[in-house]
C-alpha cells in the first residue's frame, strides 16, 4: 500500500501541473484528488485483505491496520505509547507532497528542519572536522555527527578527535532526531519529521481536518500543546521507564508527564538558563495554575523565519522569569559552565 501511495503520489508529482516549482502554485485540488484516491484505494483494500502480510505489524502495516491504529490513538485511553513499537507514521516528504503550498516553501528555513542536516546544507557551518556526516545546531552551538549505522551517530567530543559511540542515542537522540525506537534507540530520521510535533496523522485527516494535531481545526487542550513542545524543550526532565534524558516513545496527545518526571521548580531556579526558565514557567502555569497561555499564544513554528519572532502578549508576566538580573548572572556563572548541561553548550 504505501508502496501504491508513493507510485501515485510520484506519478502526481511528475506530471506537467505537479511537481517542482508549478507544484508550489498548484491548487489543493491536487491534494485532495489524491487523497480521496488512495482513500477509495484503502477501503477497498480493507474489504478485500485483512492483513495476509506476514509483515503487517512492522514497516509495512496494511492500511487497514494503520486506519485501525489510527482511529485507536484519538480515544483517550488509547493515547500512551510508553514502551510501545513505533507506530508506522506518515513521513515528512509524503506529507509535504500535499502540504506543499502552505509549509512546504518555509519548512527547510525553519530551525525545526535543520536542527541535524547533511554537511552542506544551510546554515553554513565552519569546516567540518575529517570523518564528519552530519551536523547538529548553528554558527554559535555545533556539535560533529558521524552516522555508524542504520538510525545511529557517534557525537566528536570536545577534544576534536574522539567519536563517542554510546553518547548520541542515550542522551540525545530523543529531542534532535525523529521516532526513536524504544528498543534499540535507533531512530528513524535525523530531521524532525512533521510527525514529531503533529502525531500519528493518518490519511484520514483529508477529510477529517479537525483530527490533526496542533491544525486550525483541532480543538487545543493547552496540556497537550506544553506536552507536544515539551517533549524536547523541557531539558532536564527524565524518563521512568528508560532512565534516559529524553521522554520514551511519546506521541502527540500523549500525557507526557507520566513517564517523563519533570521538577516545575525548575521555573523558579536562577541556575538554570532564564530560556529553560520560561519554558518551566509557561509549563507549570498551565499544569498547575490552569493557565491557557501556551507556547502557541507567543510563538509561531512555520513561516518565514525573519517574520517570526516570538509574538509578546504580555512579557512583563509575573510568572515569566525575567533576564536574570545581576546576582542572578554571578550565580549561573559560578554554579554552571553550560547553558544546558543536557545538550553540553
Ligand atoms: C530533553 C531534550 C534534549 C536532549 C536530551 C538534548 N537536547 Fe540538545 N536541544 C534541545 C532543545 C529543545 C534545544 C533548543 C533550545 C533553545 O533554543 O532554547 C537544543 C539545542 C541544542 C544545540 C544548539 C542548537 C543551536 O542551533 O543553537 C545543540 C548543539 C544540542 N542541543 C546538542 C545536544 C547534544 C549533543 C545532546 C546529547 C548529549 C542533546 N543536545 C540532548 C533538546 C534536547
Ligand atoms: C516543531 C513542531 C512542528 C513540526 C516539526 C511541524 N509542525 Fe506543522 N504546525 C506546528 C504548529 C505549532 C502549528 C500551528 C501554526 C504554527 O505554529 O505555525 C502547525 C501548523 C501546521 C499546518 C496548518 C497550517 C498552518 O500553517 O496553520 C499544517 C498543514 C502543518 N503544520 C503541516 C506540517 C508538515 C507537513 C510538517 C512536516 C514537514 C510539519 N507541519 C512539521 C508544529 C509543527
Ligand atoms: C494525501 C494528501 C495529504 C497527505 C499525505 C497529508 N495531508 Fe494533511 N491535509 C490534507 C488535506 C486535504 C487536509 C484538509 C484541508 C485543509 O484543511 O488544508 C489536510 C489537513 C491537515 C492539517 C490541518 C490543517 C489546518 O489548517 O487545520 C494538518 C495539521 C495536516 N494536514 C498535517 C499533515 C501531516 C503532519 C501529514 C503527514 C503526517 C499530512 N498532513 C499528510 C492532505 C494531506
Ligand atoms: C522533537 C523535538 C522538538 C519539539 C517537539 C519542538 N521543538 Fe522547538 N526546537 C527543538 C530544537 C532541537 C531546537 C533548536 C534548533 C536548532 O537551532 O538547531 C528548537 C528550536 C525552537 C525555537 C527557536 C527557533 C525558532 O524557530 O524560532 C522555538 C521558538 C521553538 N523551538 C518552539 C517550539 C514550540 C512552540 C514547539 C511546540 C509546538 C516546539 N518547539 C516543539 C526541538 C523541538
Ligand atoms: C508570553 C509569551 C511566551 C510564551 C507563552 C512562551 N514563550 Fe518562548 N519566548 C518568548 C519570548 C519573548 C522569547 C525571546 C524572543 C525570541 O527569541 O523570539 C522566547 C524565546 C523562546 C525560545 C528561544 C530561546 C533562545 O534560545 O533564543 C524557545 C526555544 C522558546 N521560547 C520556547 C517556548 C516554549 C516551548 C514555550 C511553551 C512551554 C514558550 N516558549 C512559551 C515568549 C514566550
Amino acid at each position: 500500500m504505501t508502496n501504491l501511495f508513493l507510485i501515485v503520489a510520484l506519478l502526481l508529482w511528475l506530471s506537467p501541473q505537479g511537481g517542482g516549482q508549478a507544484g508550489v502554485q498548484a491548487s489543493q485540488q491536487d491534494a485532495v484528488i489524491l487523497a480521496q484516491a488512495v482513500q477509495q484505494f484503502q477501503s477497498q483494500q480493507s474489504q478485500n485483505s485483512t492483513s495476509q502480510n506476514p509483515a503487517a505489524t512492522s514497516s509495512a502495516a496494511s492500511p487497514a491496520s494503520q486506519l485501525a491504529q489510527s482511529k485507536d490513538s484519538q480515544s483517550k485511553d488509547a493515547h500512551d505509547h510508553v514502551g510501545k513499537p513505533l507506530p508506522d507514521y506518515l513521513t515528512g516528504d509524503q506529507c509535504l507532497f500535499c502540504h506543499r503550498n502552505v509549509v512546504g516553501p518555509t519548512w527547510q528555513q525553519e530551525p525545526h528542519a535543520w536542527t541535524i542536516r547533511d554537511l552542506g546544507v544551510p546554515p553554513e557551518t565552519s569546516k567540518a572536522p575529517e570523518g564528519s556526516t552530519q551536523v547538529m545546531g548553528s554558527a554559535q552551538h555545533i556539535r560533529w555527527l558521524k552516522q555508524t549505522g542504520y538510525g545511529q551517530f557517534a557525537v566528536l567530543a570536545d577534544d576534536g578527535k574522539t567519536w563517542q559511540a554510546d553518547v548520541f542515542a542515550k542522551r540525545c537522540a530523543g529531542c534532535h532526531t525523529t521516532g526513536v525506537d524504544p528498543a534499540t534507540h535507533n531512530f528513524s530520521a535525523f530531521a524532525f519529521d512533521c510527525y514529531a510535533c503533529h502525531g500519528d496523522v493518518q490519511l484520514n485527516h483529508t477529510t477529517k481536518p479537525e483530527i490533526a494535531w496542533l491544525g486550525t481545526k483541532h480543538v487545543k487542550a493547552p496540556r497537550e500543546v506544553v506536552f507536544i513542545c515539551g517533549q524536547c524543550h523541557l531539558r532536564g526532565g527524565r524518563s521512568q521507564s528508560t532512565g534516559l534524558p529524553y521522554p520514551n516513545n511519546f506521541i502527540a496527545g500523549d500525557d507526557l508527564l507520566a513517564d517523563f518526571k519533570v521538577d516545575l521548580k525548575r521555573a523558579d531556579d536562577p541556575t538554570v538558563n532564564p530560556a529553560d526558565r520560561h519554558v518551566y514557567a509557561y509549563t507549570r502555569n498551565v499544569i498547575e495554575r490552569g493557565s491557557d497561555q501556551t507556547c502557541l499564544s507567543c510563538h509561531r513554528v512555520h513561516g518565514k523565519p525573519e517574520l517570526k519572532h516570538a509574538i509578546c502578549i504580555d512579557c512583563d508576566d509575573s510568572a515569566v522569569p525575567a533576564d536574570p538580573v545581576a546576582k542572578d548572572k554571578a550565580k549561573i556563572a559560578s554554579s554552571s559552565k553550560f547553558r544546558s548541561e543536557i545538550c553540553q553548550y
